[in-house]
């Protein structure tokens, strides 16, 4: 409780968030969202995407969805997701399985200029793969291998519910660019609009993440690929009302199917689609 205390202390919160948040923790009051919005869970940014995946899986109907994080380390990430998931679940009734993809060895070698050297070595976030497969909840699963082979086929064999929520996390845009061929599927193994949270893009000049290489060149060449499907930043989320801005927000991204037959499909609730007159009296 003291280092998380001092955590959130160093953190740029004002003090009423950093209250409610601690309160929170201690006692449970929150719904799931407000749990999300002032960070009482941890890696809220993957609740957002699970709950967030969670909704719109409500709306069309869908009962199941799956979520994946791509490059899985320790498997700290791994659980926090699967401890979303059933927070997602008792909220909204929607199931959520589980994925993990690794090397189980950690980084390949960088292959290029593009798969930032200067930061990622060969062997870097090596796995304890037994100690990992130990903890894991029995709607888990730790997809073992380089995601250049394990991503291949990976839908039509495993036939894995609807996916609703990707975590890009595997530092090089090699390996990136790989694993985004998931979204290559057939669309009945995603939900329309899947929420994406890209990790290699927040530093300071040292790590100097940009466009041209990483995670993020890796986003920019699979967008120049795919003329039906994009993956983009969502825009604006640290100014929704009521949210305490948070650097995760720039992270969260979409992968938009436009061909996928539900993506046109209404999902407002009709309530908030009419800007009737106000009424002036007269
Ligand atoms: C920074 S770590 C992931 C951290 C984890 N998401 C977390 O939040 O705790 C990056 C991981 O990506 C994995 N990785 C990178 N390239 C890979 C590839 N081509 N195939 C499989 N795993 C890969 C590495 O093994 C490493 O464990």
């Amino acid at each position: 409780m003291l280092k998380e205390l001092v955590g959130a202390l160093a953190e740029p919160v004002p003090i009423r968030f950093l209250v409610l948040r601690l309160l929170d923790k201690g006692f449970g009051f929150l719904s799931y969202k407000d749990k999300i919005r002032y960070g009482s869970v941890d890696r809220p940014h993957y609740g957002y995407g699970v709950h967030q995946a969670a909704l719109l899986a409500r709306k069309l109907g869908v009962p199941r969805i799956s979520a994946i994080e791509l490059g899985v380390a320790g498997g700290e990430g791994l659980l926090a997701l699967e401890r979303h998931a059933e927070l997602a679940r008792r909220d909204t009734g929607v199931e959520v399985a589980t994925y993990g993809f690794d090397t189980g060895a950690g980084l390949p070698p960088p292959e290029d200029v593009r798969d930032v050297p200067y930061l990622f070595q060969a062997g870097d976030y090596a796995m304890d793969v037994d100690r990992l497969q130990r903890r894991l909840k029995k709607g888990s699963k730790l997809v073992l291998g380089n995601v250049a082979q394990t991503v291949e086929g990976f839908c039509e064999r495993e036939r894995p519910p609807p996916i609703g929520f990707v975590s890009l996390d595997l530092d090089l845009r090699s390996s990136t660019v790989a694993a985004l061929r998931v979204f290559e599927a057939d669309h009945r193994f995603f939900l329309p609009r899947v929420v994406c949270y890209v990790d290699d893009m927040v530093g300071g000049a040292d790590a100097a993440y940009n466009e041209f290489t990483g995670a993020l060149r890796a986003i920019h060449d699979f967008n120049e690929e795919h003329a039906r499907m994009k993956i983009a930043p969502v825009t604006g989320l640290r100014h929704i009302s009521k949210h305490l801005p948070q650097v995760w927000h720039e992270q969260i991204f979409v992968a938009h199917r436009f061909d996928h037959p539900d993506y046109g499909r209404p999902t407002e609730d009709p309530a908030n689609t009419q800007l009737p007159l106000r009424d002036d009296g007269s």
